[in-house]
């Protein structure tokens, strides 16, 4: 039975792929910071399964990252936990650098040291492409070989930690890859995300749980949106290969933010500009306009693609903020 070590595993991406990984007969060890308040809610249905079990842990602690890998010595290692909010990045840019690039050296020196025959998967993102992208045959897009130009604290932490992964890869042989992935969404993102702020407020508008109007801020920027499902089966495929590499996983589609909020309340038989005011006070200092994923080297050595179209996302969505509500 392989073992799997799981950062983050109380947020979106951390429960999926418990889920995946259990069902591929792995032992989980889902690592989870203390907090004051029990923070379980998305992995509750886990907590007496048998091979899964739950470890404290933070990745600002290199103590006790080597602590960890020195007692488990894991087949994989998944890190998916960070400060993974971009507008919080601006509000707190020293604690999103050391959670998220600083964090990520703690974890590679633990596994170069204690167990250089972990397979390492790093958590990297379409963030840090920032305002860039390519041209080809009149279409925009990014992929593995777009210039990153980030343009936020968040996305520079995670471009360092990036750098850092390849450069574990080449200067030491680890088995360490990073995905490249675009936005992916669930019933299970966190409230505070844009699709599922608007998904969770139709939700209570629907029940007649709020009377107040949704508060948003710049809906014109694009964003390639997939489901946080299918893309955790990528980050298992990735560390399945027989050499490591990086991987953009995206859709190949990109919509505004206005588009889904359109669609998601045409979806319920409502108009969104009856309910939405726009507050400037949600835009931010520096936006990322376009983002479109090129994940045709994902399809090509991983057989992946993209399952779940952007309407059966929103569908998935707000049923599940319906029921919530
Ligand atoms: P998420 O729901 O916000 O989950 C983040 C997880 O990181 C939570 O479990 C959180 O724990 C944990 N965490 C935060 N600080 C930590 C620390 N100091 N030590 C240990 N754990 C810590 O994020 P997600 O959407 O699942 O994303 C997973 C990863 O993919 C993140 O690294 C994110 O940056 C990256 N990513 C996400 C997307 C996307 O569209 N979802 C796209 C590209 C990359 P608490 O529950 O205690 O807060
Ligand atoms: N969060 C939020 N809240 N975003 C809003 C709002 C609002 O009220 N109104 C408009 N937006 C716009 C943001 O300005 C941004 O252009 C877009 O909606 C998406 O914002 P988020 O849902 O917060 O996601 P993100 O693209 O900034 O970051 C997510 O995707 C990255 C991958 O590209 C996060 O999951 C990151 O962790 C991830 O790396």
């Amino acid at each position: 039975m392989k073992t799997a070590l799981i950062t983050g595993v109380t947020g979106q991406d951390g429960s999926y792929l418990a889920d995946l990984l259990l069902e591929k007969e792995y032992s989980i060890v889902g690592l989870h910071r203390r907090s004051s308040t029990n923070n379980f809610q998305r992995i509750q249905h886990l907590l007496d399964h048998p091979n899964f079990k739950l470890e404290e842990f933070d990745l600002t602690d290199p103590y006790g990252c080597n602590r960890i890998i020195g007692q488990y010595h894991p087949d994989e290692f998944y890190n998916l936990g960070a400060q993974s909010h971009v507008q919080t990045s601006f509000k707190q840019p020293t604690t999103t650098f050391e959670i998220n690039a600083v964090g990520v050296i703690n974890i590679l020196e633990s596994i170069r040291n204690l167990s250089p025959s972990t397979r390492f998967y790093q958590a990297s993102t379409s963030e840090m492409f920032g305002r860039n992208y390519v041209t080809k045959n009149g279409e925009k897009y990014q992929d593995e070989d777009t210039t990153m130009l980030p343009q936020s604290p968040y996305g520079v932490a995670k471009l360092a930690s990036h750098h850092m992964v390849q450069i574990y890869r080449s200067g030491y042989n680890m088995f360490a890859c990073s995905g490249i992935l675009f936005n992916h969404e669930s019933p299970r993102r966190g409230e505070n995300f844009v699709t599922r702020k608007i998904t969770k407020y139709i939700g209570q508008l629907i029940k007649g749980k709020t009377k107040e109007k949704l508060q948003l801020g710049n809906l014109d920027a694009h964003r390639d949106w997939g489901h946080a499902k299918d893309y955790v089966k990528a980050m298992w495929l990735m560390l399945q290969q027989s050499e490591p590499q990086d991987y953009v996983i995206a859709t190949g589609q990109t919509h505004s933010v206005e588009e889904f909020l359109d669609l998601a309340f045409k979806s319920v038989n409502l108009e969104a500009k009856n309910h939405v005011n726009i507050n400037s006070n949600l835009f931010r200092p520096a936006e990322v306009d376009y983002l479109k994923g090129d994940p045709t080297k994902a399809k090509k050595q991983l057989g992946w693609s993209n399952q779940t179209s952007f309407t059966a996302l929103i569908e998935d969505m707000i049923q599940s903020d319906i029921n919530n509500a």
